[in-house]
């Protein structure tokens, strides 16, 4: 069943010119009234949609914040400082973003009565000790980031119970696609990066580590079911149910690229996951949510679009579907 869009309403994205956030702006601006707020740290004013209005604020500013959500129905939160490794150099200042704020936007939302859709991440469930895993596994966080997400998908719980607000916990798993940059892309822009620069493909570790990757356009979908789903108050996966070893993505990338580039061993990577990968039957039977682009398919679209920026864009560039 086709997700049904989301129409009419008033919405704000908070990380709107971020990663994820900018591709849920491009889902939501041709139908509703859509607000971003975003403080452009590591967000992008030109990723934000013509139709959408910037605010430029910080989340953890109470008037900015109020400011962005008078009148709102629906909030996705997609604000975060998202690099782990911040997380752990510096836990209280991470928290005063990842987990301070969100509770702040939980009390804003209550005052308008709003649905908030959070995202939480993966990191909740540290190092799984069996895959799949499914929502109901242990939840063991290995670093600070893991922790603040943890709290706000836990606290998101508890609104929707104690004050009867609707909310949805969505757990990212590896996300990727365009506009992923930066220091803490992730794996397949780094490869991606490394491979059209011509350079060794960097494996941390002996590349038999898996992850559950999954397009940014299947994640903006999950965002959109939830956002219209009557199972609220409730904490969902999204993943593709399949897991890929690092190994092989240097290899996909490569193909991708058409290189023959090599691949070089680095040492793992301190407190790295052995295996990650979502149980999707939950987010499938109760959201009606499924990835559908193959892994394959979005690494070739990536490498297109970034082999030649200058080339007219696709129409799948802002906002329209991928379909695989
Ligand atoms: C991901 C999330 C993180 C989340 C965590 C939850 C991203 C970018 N990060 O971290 O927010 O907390 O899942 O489990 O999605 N690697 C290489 N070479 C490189 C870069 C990475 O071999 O040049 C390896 C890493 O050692 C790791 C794997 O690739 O084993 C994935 O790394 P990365 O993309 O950074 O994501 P996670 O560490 O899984």
């Amino acid at each position: 069943m086709e997700t049904p869009p989301l129409a009419d309403r008033t919405v704000l994205v908070t990380g709107g010119a971020g990663f994820v956030g900018s591709h849920l702006v491009d889902a939501l601006a041709p139908h509703n009234e859509v607000r971003v707020l975003d403080n452009l740290t590591t967000g992008s004013r030109s990723h934000v949609h013509d139709d959408a209005r910037l605010i430029e604020g910080n989340v953890r500013d109470p008037i900015a914040l109020q400011r962005a959500c008078d009148g709102v129905d629906v909030v996705f939160h997609e604000a975060a400082v998202v690099s782990v490794t911040r997380s752990v150099d510096r836990p209280r200042e991470t928290n005063r973003t990842n987990l301070e704020a969100s509770l702040l936007l939980l009390e804003q939302a209550r005052q308008e009565d709003a649905r908030v859709v959070l995202a939480s991440s993966a990191a909740v469930y540290g190092d799984p000790t069996d895959v799949p895993v499914s929502e109901t596994a242990r939840t063991e966080p290995t670093s600070p980031y893991g922790v603040q997400k943890l709290a706000l998908d836990q606290y998101a719980r508890v609104y929707a119970s104690l004050y009867g607000l609707e909310t949805v916990a969505l757990r990212y798993f590896n996300v990727y696609g365009p506009r992923q940059q930066g220091p803490y892309s992730g794996v397949i822009s780094a490869f991606l990066e490394q491979a059209q620069a011509g350079e060794p493909i960097t494996v941390e570790g002996d590349g038999e580590q898996t992850r559950d990757f999954v397009h940014v356009e299947d994640v903006v979908r999950a965002n959109l079911a939830a956002a219209t789903t009557d199972r609220t108050g409730e904490a969902y996966n999204v993943g593709t149910g399949s897991q890929t070893s690092v190994l092989e993505l240097a290899e996909t990338v490569k193909s991708a690229v058409d290189t023959d580039a090599p691949i070089v061993h680095r040492p793992p990577r301190q407190g790295d996951i052995r295996h990650s990968r979502a149980d999707v039957s939950k987010a499938r039977s109760r959201l009606e949510f499924e990835a559908r682009i193959d892994l394959e398919a979005g690494i070739q679209d990536l490498a297109e679009r970034t082999a030649a920026p200058e080339r007219p864009r696709k129409a799948t560039d802002r906002g329209e579907r991928t379909t695989s």
